[in-house]
This record gives C-alpha cells, structure tokens and sequence, in this order.
C-alpha cells in the first residue's frame, strides 16, 4: 500500500502550555511532515517562547526540528502576554532538564519566505499563536501568498472572546496581522474558541493519559496541572479549554472538527470590537466566504486523536 501523503506544515506558535500539546502532535504524526517551528511574542515573551518550544523538542526527543525565533512583538499594537494562565515561564508547570538546543539563526520570517518560495504550492501554515510571523512574511513578500497551500490557525471565535468580550487572545495579541492573513487570498481555516471550549480536559481525561506511560505522556500530565489550576481559577471552567492542538487534530482526522465557509473579517479599528473576527455564520451579507470556521467538534474523537498521537511516542 502506497504511504499516506503526509501534510507539510510550518508550526509558528507561542508556547504555551496548548502550544506544547500541538508540537507534540505535530512532531510525533505519522500524517504530518514538520518541517520547523517558528515562534513569536504571546503567551509570553519571545526569549520564553523560543525557549519552550526548544525544552519541549528535547524532552520528546526531536531536536532535530529546527526552530527559527520570530517577531518581538506585534505589527503596530502595545505587546501583551498571557501570564496569568501560562506563567512566569509561560510553561509553568514542567520540570525540564538543562537545555542544550539553540535556535537557528535565520529569523522566523525569513524562514517563511525562504521556505514558500522554494515550496510548490503543498505547505500548509498552522498558527497557534499571535499572527505577526505570517502577516510580516506576506507584507515583505507577497509572492509566498500564491505558494501557501492553507493557513489553519487557533484563534478567533464567531461569538465571545476571551480577552474582551469581542476579541480572542491569539488574535487581539496583533489584530494588523491576523488582517493581512484572512485577506491574503488563500484557504483559511480557523479553529476558534467556539468550539476549543468544548475541548476541556477535566481531570478524568488526564487520568486517562496519564495511563500513557511514556515522555509524552508524562509531560502532557504535567502542563495540565498548571493549566487547568489556572483556568479554572481565571474562567471557573472545570478543565483547561486545549485550545491549539485543535489545528493539529482538524488535519490529523478532519472528520473531529466541522467547520463552514463564512465571509470573516477582522475588526482592526479602535473601539471596544478592537480583535474581533466578525464572522458572518449566517450568511447576511452575501460576501465571498474566505474562511472555514469551526463550529462543530467531536469531543470524544478529540479526545482519541490526542490519546492516539501521544502513545506514539517511546
Ligand atoms: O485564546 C487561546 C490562545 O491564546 C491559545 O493559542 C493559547 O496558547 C494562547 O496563545
Ligand atoms: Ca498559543
């Protein structure tokens, strides 16, 4: 039987205690081709960032993987970080032994173009975090529009944000950039909080991989006991909301996640919407549909896919 194609993907995130369940998935997936990480200023700073993602590579064993370090901060908005929920670190939580992986040197935008420009049209972009890398890549180079294949983020919601009433974190982090990107052309797909707030890993779904004996396993349970104590105490919710990896398992098992093409935009003027996608589910305004959002997810498959993917690793 011939080998499955496997996607080709860039992974630009912002780890993240979420970001690091979605490296894993997408180092470790038979279906999925890494082809490097390229990380940016969310979560937390970019130095901590940078330095996540490069602790979570070693742990699993895949230094392999080049990362490339990105934009310090957004396009045109103040810098904003997510430390309540993720940290002092911004992967609080984890015990990692001393880091001897470096970055490369080529900075992460350059590394986007470079890499589209030599690609023939089959590299799908997934975001996990702010959209600075992406939206600077197309701006000093818009011929890599034509060479992206898709762009699957997590980000955004067609209904409540969770940061401003309106606006997503991923998105309000640089809503400039998540701009450039829905309007760049090319097949969006959105994985908004709509439905990665169905995804909440309760304590009976980490008693479930902790039975995973393996790095994995064992690094998964441990950004969860950080990241649920601290969602739980910001959002009341019963577990932590795993919000990333969705991009991975829509491209894993697209049958999970449903999404419908909708007319999206992003609010960039300046008033209380300031970040949100304005996402028209009901098609009021009969304008062309750029984007595939999410708005439906099976939670049990979910769930299965990240249990799946997780005991692949030794
Ligand atoms: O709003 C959730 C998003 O913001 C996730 O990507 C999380 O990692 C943070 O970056
Ligand atoms: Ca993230």
């Amino acid at each position: 039987m011939s080998e499955e194609k496997r996607t080709k993907i860039i992974l630009d995130c912002d780890p993240g205690h979420d970001d690091a369940v979605a490296i894993m998935l997408a180092a470790g997936s038979p279906k999925i081709e890494l082809l490097g990480i390229t990380t940016e200023s969310g979560n937390q700073t970019l130095e901590k960032t940078t330095r996540n993602a490069l602790n979570v590579l070693q742990w699993i064993g895949r230094g392999d993987i080049p990362v490339y370090v990105g934009c310090q901060g957004p396009m045109v908005r103040e810098k904003m970080t997510a430390a309540d929920i993720h940290g002092e670190t911004g992967l609080d939580g984890p015990v990692f032994p001393p880091l001897e992986l470096k970055p490369q040197k080529k900075h992460a935008v350059q590394y986007i173009i470079d890499t589209l420009m030599a690609g023939s049209g089959d590299i799908t972009m997934v975001t996990t975090g702010p959209m600075t890398n992406l939206g600077m890549a197309i701006r000093l180079e818009p011929r890599i529009v034509e060479k992206i294949e898709r762009i699957v983020l997590m980000g955004g919601s067609y209904q409540h944000g969770n940061v401003t009433p309106a606006a997503e974190f991923n998105i309000l982090c640089d809503p400039e950039a998540a701009h450039v990107c829905f309007s760049c052309g090319r097949p969006v797909y959105m994985m908004g909080l709509d439905i990665t707030r169905q995804v909440l890993c309760t304590p009976d779904v980490v008693e479930r991989m902790k039975k995973i004996d393996n790095c994995a396993g064992r690094l998964f349970v441990d950004l969860m006991a950080h990241f649920c104590r601290t969602q739980k105490e910001i959002f009341g919710l019963p577990g932590g909301p795993l919000h990333d990896p969705c991009t991975l398992v829509w491209l894993i098992a697209p049958d999970v996640i449903t999404t419908k093409p909708m007319y999206s935009t992003i609010d960039i003027s300046h008033g209380e919407s300031y970040g949100r996608t304005n996402c028209d589910f009901f098609s009021y305004l009969h304008k062309p549909q750029n984007v595939r959002v999410a708005y439906a997810v099976d939670v049990d498959g979910y769930w299965d896919v990240i249990e799946e993917e997780l005991r692949r690793y030794s």
